[in-house]
């Protein structure tokens, strides 16, 4: 079976967690630092703060930029549904703005349409590391008077003419997790050059606990997962998780086990901080390897599969290969199982929270959910491994 997803796990990392385990909070603190001057070198000097995750990271920009109960914040209507929930807790009421079918990214225009006198602030997703259209969004934004906040969840090293993505809006958040861009087993980082937002996050990340049991924990899982998706019984067990469940079933319990193994209570450690450095000293690189599959995936999709547009606005990161299928998105999951290949469909990949808010206007966000297909694409596939995706699926498209 070719997995959704591969995690890259080495000697390197081990040694990393052993040295995390045992060293001192200076210590820690030390690399931490050094790390986020790293980050912030390649987002051309925007200060940048490491957080317990992306979530975190955007809790802190809304309590620096003092937004609170009752304002509206604007959000994509195809994003990660967990983000609402959190927006809820904080009392905020996000509105979403539709998105476009073929960049699955949000418009200046339907942003525009989603702004009321009540909104406090705009979050633009860089979705699947696409830029999307973040200067014509901070047009808007700005005619109306509120901050821009670009989610780069999935966007460490996408360029928007050259200018990297994170450092155009007024804050941004970014996610380590395990198959971001730059994974560090969890955590997430802060990006502004808002010197009254970054004391009010650091003033918060301050009170943070030490401690390396969280990510050592998560590593562990991690190494788990990693050698159970490389065993013969990986095939067995995807065809038993994956099945008909619109909502995600499987995957949305495997996001919501990641919180629980990391808290947000605990501050981005030490052994984080190495492998965040040694993942962004590679980004480049991988960037531009995984887009040239990328593009070599998209060239061999058989017809009825139509891959996301990710160059309108910039050159994206390497992230998730969505394509859009208008075809029974769960009985070819089902054959390419049969014939070897792990695709996501639905809320696997990302979801449609118009639904979640009673919204009804957001007609592009549902398509996209109805029809999005995530196929492998990552580190463990080379050019056989292209090969052998765009056979599969053929065949499974054929009558
Ligand atoms: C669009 C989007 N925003 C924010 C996040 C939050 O990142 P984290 O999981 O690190 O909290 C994610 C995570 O996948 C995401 O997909």
């Amino acid at each position: 079976m070719i997995p959704r997803r591969r995690i890259d796990i080495g000697l390197q990392d081990a040694a990393d967690l052993w040295h995390g385990m045992r060293e001192s909070v200076t210590s820690a603190s030390g690399q931490v630092r050094e790390f986020e001057a790293a980050a912030s070198a390649l987002l051309g000097g925007v200060p940048v703060r490491a957080t317990a995750s992306g979530r975190d990271a955007l809790d802190l920009i809304l309590a620096g930029l003092g937004i609170g109960p009752g304002d509206e914040l604007v959000i994509p209507a195809y994003t990660l549904g967990e983000l609402v929930a959190r927006l809820r807790a904080r009392g905020l009421k996000p509105v979403a703005a539709d998105v476009d079918v073929d960049s699955f990214c949000l418009t200046p225009e339907s942003v525009a349409r989603a702004i009321t006198p009540r909104t406090r602030a705009v979050v633009a997703l860089h979705t699947f590391g696409a830029p999307c259209d973040i200067r014509g969004i901070a047009a808007v934004a700005a005619r109306h008077g509120v901050p821009l906040i670009e989610d780069c969840a999935h966007a460490f090293g996408a360029r928007i003419d050259g200018q990297p993505a994170g450092s155009v809006g007024r804050a941004a958040l970014f996610s380590l997790e395990v198959a971001k861009p730059v994974a560090a087993f969890g955590g997430g980082l802060l990006a502004s050059a808002d010197a009254q937002l970054l004391a009010v996050a650091a003033e918060q990340l301050e009170m943070r606990r030490h401690s390396p049991w969280p990510a050592t924990r998560k590593t562990l899982m991690k190494c788990a997962e990693e050698f159970a998706v490389r065993s013969p019984a990986y095939a067995l067990a995807a065809r038993m998780m994956f099945r008909e469940m619109p909502s995600g079933g499987f995957e949305s319990f495997y996001r919501g086990l990641h919180d629980r193994v990391r808290p947000a209570d605990v501050a981005f450690g030490g052994f984080q901080a190495r492998r965040g450095l040694r993942r962004l000293q590679g980004l480049a690189a991988r960037n531009r390897h995984l887009n040239g599959l990328w593009e070599q995936l998209a060239a061999s999709l058989p017809r009825g599969f139509v891959a996301q547009q990710r160059r309108r606005h910039g050159d994206p990161a390497a992230y998730n290969f969505v394509a859009r299928h208008a075809g029974d998105l769960s009985r070819l999951r089902r054959r390419a199982q049969a014939a070897g290949l792990d695709l996501a469909i639905h809320g696997e990949i990302l979801d449609d929270v118009a639904p979640m808010l009673g919204q009804t206007d957001c007609p592009g966000a549902a398509q996209v959910f109805a029809e999005a297909v995530a196929i492998p694409l990552h580190l463990g596939i080379d050019e056989a491994g292209l090969q052998r995706i765009g056979e599969i699926l053929a065949g499974v498209v054929a009558p």
